[in-house]
């Protein structure tokens, strides 16, 4: 099939690149030239792992290509929306300005019988008034949430755990003529993971795109879960990682994203548990969602908490201490460092007097613009060299890997923050480190 992708960003670009994988005409429109540049050179903007591998075999026969002119998308079907909905500033709510502006931009080209596929995750009642704005133009809306995990975003796009599909319903909730066809269209796009036996939803606008929020909600949920109970161990000398273990066993509770520590960050889960508060203030149910206040409050308190494990370790004040950051990235094997608890914990760090070095195998380039006022280290080795503390954030294999007695011929003071339970406390202990971590004694 020939289908475009408009917004080539950490979503875009990885459907964009996936989609010509599973055998289609691509063609990817973004209004960022340097973006465009760099994927129509093969080059993945962005470090994701199995993006360039994956952008170099597409991209040497010709069915993918990039560019900024809106008229390219002449002779697509399917046009997939995927630009970005960040969160606005100085409220909760999302900014609809990159779904708008694509959408009008789009609407000209469109021909009868297209269909255009809403990816963006957006406030609920979004896909209704652009379907709307469809009338007249014979192309058909459907909302296709997509549930794509930074780092494994490949696997994810080419081998999605469920597709949801919400199409245009009748009165009774039955999919309508064009929205049969819609499916049928889409089934055609996803043969390929339909074929390996990927479950797939078919319902109406409203519970495709809640589909996505709720879920974010729902992990956001988990991982503030667990870090309240590590409030709870650390007011009780109790393990939180031998909690988790414990409950995880449990089938209908599970073990994943039930790991404590520094919270959760990046481009999603924080601003997405927000605009769906405020969505459910517009809709007159905040009540319902009043719960999530305490998910955001539980993770932001953990950034705070570690900022007192710092100065309780350093003996009361972090002022003139050095202190290095192993990670600045939102998450491992990624370079978004978009709401990073990592970089928030350093930042403040510095502000009450700690002088702070922060390192990231990848992300270092995006920290310094975003923070400019932090030191920064290529490498954890030149990062801990007469460190005080040293803080894991980010918990990259590399650093896992690391070798406390290596680690302690550079410091000038044994003490590791584990930010995100991931180390053995006790190797470290017998490395003759203060090993300190977030709900655990
Ligand atoms: C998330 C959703 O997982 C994905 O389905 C959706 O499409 C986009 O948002 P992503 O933002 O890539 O994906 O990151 P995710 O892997 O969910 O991690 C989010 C944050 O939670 C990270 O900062 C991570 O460090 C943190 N986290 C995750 C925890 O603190 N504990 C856990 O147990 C799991």
């Amino acid at each position: 099939m020939h289908v475009s992708v408009i917004g080539c960003g950490y979503l875009g670009a990885v459907h964009a690149a996936s989609m010509a994988k599973l055998g289609h005409t691509v063609v990817g429109v973004d209004v960022d030239a340097a973006k465009v540049a760099l994927l129509a050179s093969g080059t993945a903007p962005f470090y994701e792992p199995g993006l360039p591998e994956l952008l170099r075999e597409v991209g040497g026969d010709g069915r993918l290509t990039f560019g900024t002119d809106m008229a390219a998308v002449a002779g697509a079907a399917v046009h997939f929306l995927c630009v970005g909905t960040p969160q606005k500033h100085g409220e909760f709510r999302a900014d609809l300005t990159h779904v708008e502006d694509a959408f009008a931009a789009l609407l000209p080209h469109l021909r009868p019988g297209d269909l255009v596929v809403g990816k963006s995750t957006v406030p609920v009642g979004t896909a209704e008034a652009l379907a709307e704005r469809l009338d007249g133009t014979g192309a058909t809306l459907v909302w296709n949430p997509e549930f794509l995990r930074e780092g494994l975003a490949v696997q994810d796009t080419l081998h999605p755990d469920r597709l949801v599909y919400g199409v245009p319903t009748d009165d009774d909730g039955v999919p309508t003529a064009d929205g049969d066809r819609a499916h049928r269209v889409l089934d055609e796009v996803y043969a390929a993971p339909l074929a390996d036996g990927t479950p797939l939803v078919i319902t109406d606008y409203a519970t495709a795109q809640l589909v996505k929020v709720a879920a974010n909600s729902f992990l956001a949920t988990k991982i503030s879960f667990i870090n309240a109970m590590a409030e709870l161990c650390e007011a009780t000398g109790a393990d939180v990682t031998r909690l988790a273990d414990a409950i995880g066993y449990d089938d209908r509770i599970g073990r994943r994203f039930l790991n404590a520590g520094l919270g959760f960050g990046g481009g999603c889960l924080p601003k997405d548990i927000r605009a769906f508060m405020a969505r459910a203030g517009e809709l007159g149910v905040d009540q319902a969602l009043s719960f999530l206040r305490e998910v955001d409050a539980i993770n932001m308190r953990r950034r705070v908490r570690m900022v007192d494990l710092a100065r309780e370790v350093c003996g009361g004040s972090i002022v003139g201490r050095r202190i290095a950051v192993l990670g600045a990235a939102f998450k491992p094997d990624s370079d978004d460092i978009r709401d990073s608890p990592a970089l928030s914990v350093a930042a403040q760090m510095q502000l009450q007097g700690a002088q702070v070095v922060v390192t990231d195998p990848q992300a270092v380039e995006n920290a310094r613009q975003a923070w400019p006022g932090l030191t920064f280290a290529a490498t954890a080795q030149e990062a801990v060299v007469g460190a005080d503390v040293v803080l894991l954030a980010t918990e990259w294999q590399e650093y896992r890997d690391l070798d406390p007695a290596a680690v302690g011929a550079l410091v000038a003071r044994r003490a590791v923050l584990d930010g995100r339970n991931v180390l053995d406390p006790r190797a470290w202990r017998r490395a003759g480190w203060t090993y300190r971590a977030l709900g655990r004694p």
